[in-house]
């Protein structure tokens, strides 16, 4: 007893941190393995006919056509004549009504063409839990549910987004298979390709996170002064330069920022074409809000001296986890409009209980069936997060010279 007391007495401070560190760990993960088994296998679900028809802008009555015509994919018929696709089948049906289609190839087949740049969209705001992640998951499962090719980088130390697409930071990313091993100053460095990874999700490859991106924040200012008048060398420089290694695997990259301006923040506002701002409509968020711009136009103007070049093609601010009945809220979003006009996307993230639920046991609202949310809740969230997506996508568009 004696012993066992003075044994913690003598424990060190860094000591004691790392055993209560583990302890946490190791009843996190029996918590995680609870609400999800690491030997379950995410899966996407497949998709009603309805659901197909108003993906890809068609009518159902046609898409039963063409299936009974045999063109296109076979969906699977249940006994009770219901058809349903998978992802992969609505692309394939893209593909098909693109090509028997070619005047609406574009609506069809939304992918970039020879000349389309890369879209880099970073996702940003220091606020912590101004639904980033969230955004930038349904982002990329909207961007890919329409047939785009979609790159997501999770940059976040914390990995929300890896734990999302059914990776656990601790136990599921070695060493170096996070965007630091692309990124690092050493000859451990390793090609973009090799931390890319497929997911559950046809069209979404991830690049993971865990607390090995802390890493580039201590390493950088070392770096900085070994490399004092190279720019071609300086650090932020970086995020882009992986990227443009996988430049042609996609349409649209998607990043998930850390809730702080750090140096990978940095290199993500290097490498962005465009940025979304996520706001969370409470004074206080608004307020810290005002902050961020200051601080992030100050880094880019560090960005820009030092030679980097910013030209975003759009910048916009999103509302999130919004509840358009709330007094309050409503007076911000009018403040919010008033002073960023246009800059605000029209469309908000609605305050849903399916999209929170599902956010808590590391679930997308593409895995779950309606019916088991409850079938208006589950529509009331897709709606509003295909009405954000819409805009984005719209704004995408735009850039790549096609019109509405
Ligand atoms: N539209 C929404 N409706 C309800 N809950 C939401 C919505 N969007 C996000 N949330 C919940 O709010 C919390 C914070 O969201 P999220 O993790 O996306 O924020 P974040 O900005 O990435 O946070 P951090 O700064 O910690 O990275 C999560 O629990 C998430 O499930
Ligand atoms: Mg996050």
């Amino acid at each position: 007893m004696k012993s066992a007391a003075s044994s913690l007495e003598i424990e060190s401070t860094s000591a004691r941190i790392t055993r209560r560190a583990e302890a946490l760990s190791l009843r996190l993960r029996a918590v995680g393995e609870r609400a999800f088994p690491p030997t379950a296998q995410k899966s996407l679900r497949s998709f009603s006919s309805g659901e197909v028809a108003q993906i890809v802008g068609v009518s159902d009555g046609y898409l039963r056509q063409l299936s009974i015509d045999g063109l296109g994919p076979a969906p699977d018929v249940s006994s009770s004549g219901r058809r349903s696709y998978t992802l992969e089948q609505v692309n394939e049906l893209r593909e098909y009504l693109a090509t028997a289609r070619p005047k609406e190839a574009l609506r069809f087949w939304p992918r970039r063409r020879d000349g389309d740049k890369l879209q880099v969209i970073t996702v940003a705001n220091f606020k912590g839990g101004s639904a980033k992640t969230t955004t930038s998951l349904y982002l990329a499962q909207g961007l890919a549910l329409q047939g785009y090719r979609v790159l997501a980088i999770d940059l976040d130390p914390q990995a929300s987004l890896s734990a999302m697409f059914g990776l656990q930071p601790e136990f599921d990313i070695a060493e170096n298979a996070t965007l630091y091993g692309a990124i690092r100053y050493d000859e451990v460095r390793v090609p973009m390709r090799e931390v890319v990874r497929s997911t559950y999700f046809p069209g979404i490859s991830i690049v993971p996170g865990n607390l090995e991106l802390m890493e580039f924040e201590h390493q950088t200012p070392r770096h900085m002064m070994e490399t004092r008048g190279r720019p071609e060398e300086l650090f932020f420089r970086r995020v882009a330069r992986a990227i443009a290694e996988v430049d042609d695997d996609y349409d649209v990259v998607v990043i998930d920022c850390p809730p702080q301006l750090g140096f990978l923040t940095m290199g993500a506002l290097n490498a962005a074409t465009g940025m979304i701002v996520t706001v969370h409509p409470q004074m206080v968020d608004v307020a810290s809000m005002s902050q961020f711009l200051l601080m992030t136009s100050d880094l880019i103007a560090v960005i820009e001296d030092a030679g980097g070049r910013l030209d975003y093609d759009f910048l916009r601010f999103l509302v999130t986890r919004h509840d358009p009945r709330d007094v309050p809220e409503q007076e911000i979003v009018a403040l919010m409009r008033d002073v960023f006009d246009s800059d605000v996307l029209a469309a908000t993230a609605w305050k849903s209980t399916a999209i929170a639920n599902a956010g808590l046991t590391k679930q997308s609202l593409y895995e779950l069936s309606r019916g088991s949310v409850g079938r208006s809740v589950y529509d009331r969230a897709m709606e509003s997060i295909a009405g954000v997506n819409e805009e984005i996508i719209a704004l995408i568009g735009a850039v790549w010279g096609r019109g509405k």
